[in-house]
């Protein structure tokens, strides 16, 4: 399978959204990451139904929803109304993680769990043949253009081989810090997709670095 690169709308600019979207839309990028932040479970607000609703008018692309909020399980029918196609919640958020990803599979859409970067991959170990994505953070999140870390590449190691003995069909997908001189390495590692933010909008030429990431 080639590699998923899911630009991160966060670092996009938000007075030239459509720009930015159009620019997805025509690069070599295979879905939208959408960052929603409650100022709760993470320090920081992004946006929410209204922008969600304007980008979802114009993306072409799988959207791939994000959510670092709280009690997120109250969200997941607006998140399918609204058009995500796949919808991560944080482990560290849900006490009724089963019942959650059920409820997201039962509204049609694929469902993701994240993990913080403290939280073990042992943790997924009873729920990993019923989730279709594992969002693995590689930096605290909250904010883009933060510093990978390195303790990343054991985490996948750890998913790899869990997802290897299960028969599991998640994808794995690494989100924070992404960029060129890692990407190779990850993707050794087994990560499916990446998530890139500010490495990609930060740049001068947008869809070249996204061309670049993908050809890595
Ligand atoms: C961080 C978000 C990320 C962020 C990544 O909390 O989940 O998706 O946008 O941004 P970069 O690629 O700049 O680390
Ligand atoms: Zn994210």
């Amino acid at each position: 399978m080639s590699t998923i690169i899911a630009p991160s709308l966060l670092a996009a600019d938000f007075g030239n959204l459509q720009r930015d979207i159009e620019m997805v839309n025509e690069s070599e990028a295979d879905w939208f990451h959408l960052d929603i932040m409650d100022g709760v479970f993470v320090p920081n607000i992004s946006y929410g139904m209204p922008i969600i609703q304007a980008i979802k008018k114009h993306a072409k692309k799988t959207l791939d929803v994000h959510l670092m909020i709280v009690q997120p399980e109250r969200y997941i029918e607006t998140f399918a109304k609204l058009g995500a196609d796949i919808l991560t919640v944080h482990y560290e958020a849900c006490p009724h993680l089963h019942s959650t990803v059920q409820s997201i599979k039962a509204s049609g859409i694929k469902a993701g769990v994240s993990l913080n970067p403290h939280t073990p991959i042992s943790v997924l170990e009873d729920i990993i043949l019923d989730v279709d994505l594992v969002l693995i953070m590689s930096v605290n999140p909250g904010f883009g253009g933060q510093k990978f870390i390195e303790n990343t590449y054991k985490k996948v190691g750890d998913l790899r081989s869990l997802i290897n003995k299960t028969g599991s069909k998640a994808l794995i997908e690494v989100d924070g810090g992404v960029n060129d001189q890692n990407i190779s390495a990850l993707k050794k590692a087994g990560v499916d997709a990446f998530v890139a933010g500010s490495f990609v909008f930060n740049h001068k030429n947008p869809t070249e670095i996204i061309s670049k990431l993908k050809s890595i």
